[in-house]
């Protein structure tokens, strides 16, 4: 526990959080990674949020514009898929960090800072979110919004997020919450996501082979 100005965050050592625009590149990264981790033997656990859990399943409806829900109602929503993310008694984060896993992650609180704040007052989505531990790592990729649209031209089945007017609020949510977190204990990279993928993939790996549960 560290406290920052006032404050107490919690960082969870060995856990790593991917976070981008839509078409950002962030699940190739993922795949990527646990590529080289399963080649290495290291114990893990690789996921992503909005979960299959029960809520994360809710979420994803309304996300494809199955169902309707007040904007308020979704960041609720996703904070709650969080948690039970987090703390599921078989399956959550902490088990598998206590088990001795590095969790590698496809989105995670700064998602929710960054796309329900186009929407919803940021302070309300921060305070939702606050009380939730930090990542050790934070990966943000970042990749120009002409280029995360022409990739998800390319994709089938849109979701309500994936327009450019909505993206250019969502880049603006990001900047801003990494501007905010840079006071914060977490290590946090930018990585030009205009790069090739294996270019972005030896960036993310120069940070994190080091780490002690990578090298044992
Ligand atoms: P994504 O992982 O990009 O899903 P897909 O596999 O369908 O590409 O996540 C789905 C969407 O959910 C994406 O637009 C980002 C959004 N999202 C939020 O709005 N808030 C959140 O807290 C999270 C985790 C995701």
């Amino acid at each position: 526990m560290i406290a920052i100005l006032s404050r107490t965050y919690t960082v969870l050592e060995n856990f790593i959080v991917l976070e981008g625009l839509d078409g950002s590149g962030t699940t190739t990264q993922l795949a990527l990674l646990e590529e080289r981790i399963k080649a290495l033997h290291v114990p893990f656990f690789s996921t992503f949020e909005p979960t299959k859990n029960t809520t994360g399943t809710l979420i994803r409806e309304i996300l494809k514009g199955e169902k309707d829900a007040h904007p308020d109602t979704v960041a609720f929503l996703f904070a709650a898929d969080r948690n039970e993310h987090l703390y599921h008694p078989i399956d959550g984060i902490l088990i598998h960090l206590f088990r001795g896993e590095l969790v590698i992650c496809d989105r995670y609180l700064f998602s929710s800072l960054a796309y329900q704040s186009v929407s919803s007052d940021y302070d309300f989505i921060y305070s939702l979110n606050r009380h939730f531990p930090l990542p050790a790592f934070l990966f943000f990729l970042d990749t120009p919004v002409d280029l995360c649209m022409q990739r998800l031209s390319d994709r089938k089945g849109r979701e309500i997020f994936e327009n450019r007017e909505f993206q250019e609020n969502v880049l603006k949510g990001y900047r801003k919450t990494l501007d905010i977190f840079k006071e914060y204990p977490l290590h946090i990279h930018q990585i030009n996501g205009t790069l090739p993928r294996e270019k972005i993939f030896s960036e993310i790996w120069e940070k994190i082979e080091s780490l002690p549960i990578v090298k044992k």
